[in-house]
């Protein structure tokens, strides 16, 4: 089934012959109930983007009426065509060895005019094959209801501005938890709803929407909260007893590094983690709820600079705090990267934006090791500091990943490196306490990554695009992670180039 090279074969013999000779004792061994497993989304992989009574989605929008706005003018229209190749999906999942697969359901191809009025059953037996598929084959599916992916009907009334979509969510995971939460045990509500929001200089950025500047992202963050708490009081109440799963939320985050060790970075880099990761934890897994006090204060104090008549960040009423609290089984941590983050003033004037109010300016230092963009001790405090602030959750590593341009073919011993050597830090978060039970790598395969379309490649699984058979060949991480899976055990002696 994969194309074996004889160069890759001897290539991958060296690397464990290498790790052998440098292995001295296996410390870096995962838990025995620790699992692993690989993510992908709708978007990204299905393709089938109008096949079988699909409805229109915000990705199918943006991308068919403003090309310009993704790199190399591509779309998701095929992508990897899983929609029709998903059974050498499950295989190529087989041969990995993988304990779970994180994907996520299409709004629009199982209700296609977004509401409950119409349930496509094309749509619906698609999930249907996979999830029975994965199960057949001892692969637990881990799905997301919602990444990104809104039907178009639903933006053309305002999208997650308007806090009714909350209700449209509500009604949607009803009819999943219906369909498939006989088989699916671990749902996530929503996918890094941070990125779904935030508004980096007024640009679309990656919600596919054009959003107002410095209120747009506060609205939306509402609305996102109160989906995700409406889907998980419907689980709780109408099927958990029978379904006997779990349901959480996938949060992104990366690990500020203060600048300096001035006052003012520090407060900084606390302020944007707050206003980055709290925005969306806080309400649900502190203590008091709500949004984290310095993010209220923050926002207050510069929308009254700003002459507004009231905060720019919309509160939440007492009974929306109190039912947001707790509703999450599980704690989803999406994390790629570390950022130096200084603290930087921006003069009050028009328009306002997220990033004014966060009051940060954020790069990279050049001096961290291995190097700028694998900052694996980022990853470990990120990871201890969630355990310190929300009082030890039960944490999935739902994504973590390295993004190349495939410059060495199959052999992309850099993400070998980077999964290795964050791995060794999750490792070593739970022999210092924290309860992470899950990792993820993102992503299965080369798939279309958002705006930066097919130029970022961030699969263990290669894709050829050109090919209308969207052929698949196992990268050399993929060999490395089967490994690594088959093991419980991080190889040795990885080193970066
Ligand atoms: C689906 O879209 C393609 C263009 O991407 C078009 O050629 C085709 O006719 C459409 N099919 C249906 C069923 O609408
Ligand atoms: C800040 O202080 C800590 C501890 O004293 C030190 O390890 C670190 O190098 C300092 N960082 C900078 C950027 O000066
Ligand atoms: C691909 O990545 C390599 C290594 O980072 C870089 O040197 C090269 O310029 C990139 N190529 C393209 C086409 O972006
Ligand atoms: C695509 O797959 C079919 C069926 O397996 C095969 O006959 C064909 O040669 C493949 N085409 C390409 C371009 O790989």
């Amino acid at each position: 089934m994969h194309g074996v090279l004889s160069t890759f074969n001897i290539f991958y013999i060296f690397l464990i012959l290498w790790y052998s000779i440098h292995a001295k004792k296996c410390i870096d061994k995962f838990p025995k109930d620790f699992k692993f497993g690989v993510g992908t989304s709708a978007y990204q992989i299905e393709g089938g983007w109008n096949a079988s009574g699909k409805g229109e989605n915000i990705w199918d929008r943006l991308t068919h009426t403003h090309p310009e706005a993704i790199n190399d003018r591509d779309n998701g229209d095929i992508a990897c065509d899983s929609y029709h190749l998903w059974k050498t999906d499950v295989e190529n999942l087989k041969y990995l060895g993988v304990h779970h697969y994180r994907f996520s359901l299409s709004w629009s191809r199982i209700l296609p005019t977004g509401f409950v009025n119409q349930i496509n059953k094309d749509g619906v037996e698609y999930y249907n094959n996979l999830i029975n598929s994965l199960l057949a084959n001892g692969i637990e599916p881990i799905v997301t209801l919602y990444h990104w992916d809104l039907p178009q009907t639903l933006q053309d009334l305002g999208g997650w501005s308007n806090v009714k979509t909350a209700d449209y969510f509500a009604d949607f995971v009803r009819v999943a938890f219906r369909l498939y939460g006989n088989r699916v045990k671990t749902w996530t509500t929503i996918n890094e709803p941070y990125r779904i929001c935030y508004d980096s200089a007024g640009d679309f950025e990656i919600s596919a929407v054009p959003v107002l500047p410095g209120f747009g992202c506060y609205l939306c963050a509402r609305s996102l909260l109160i989906a995700h708490s409406k889907a998980y009081h419907i689980y709780d109440k109408e099927f958990r007893k029978q379904q006997k799963g779990k349901i959480g939320i996938i949060l992104d985050s990366s690990w500020p590094i203060p600048k300096t060790n001035k006052t003012d970075d520090i407060e900084a880099a606390e302020r944007y983690i707050q206003m980055m990761l709290g925005w969306f934890a806080h309400p649900i897994f502190s203590k008091d709820g709500d949004y984290p006090e310095i993010m209220k204060k923050t926002i207050q104090e510069r929308s009254a600079k700003e002459n507004y008549r009231e905060s720019r960040l919309p509160s939440f009423t007492k009974e929306e705090i109190n039912a947001l609290k707790g509703t999450s089984d599980y704690l989803g941590i999406n994390h790629y990267e570390t950022e130096w983050i200084e603290n930087f003033e921006f003069p009050i004037g028009k328009p306002p934006s997220y990033f004014k109010d966060i009051a940060v300016k954020r790069s990279k230092n050049p001096k961290w090791k291995p190097s700028p963009d694998i900052v694996p001790w980022g990853f470990y405090k990120l990871l201890r500091w969630v355990a310190k602030e929300y009082n030890n959750p039960l944490v999935y590593i739902t994504e973590n990943g390295y993004g190349d341009n495939n410059s060495n073919g199959l052999q992309d011993s850099n993400r070998i490196v980077y999964l290795a050597e964050y791995m060794k830090a999750v490792l070593q978060a739970i022999q210092d306490g924290s309860n992470i039970k899950k990792y993820t790598v993102w992503s299965f395969m080369d798939n279309m990554e958002w705006r930066r379309g097919y130029s970022i490649k961030y699969g263990l699984f290669n894709v050829d695009f050109t090919s209308p058979n969207r052929t698949r060949t196992p990268k050399t991480s993929a060999k490395f992670y089967k490994q690594l899976i088959k093991t419980g055990t991080i190889p040795k002696g990885t080193v970066f180039q």
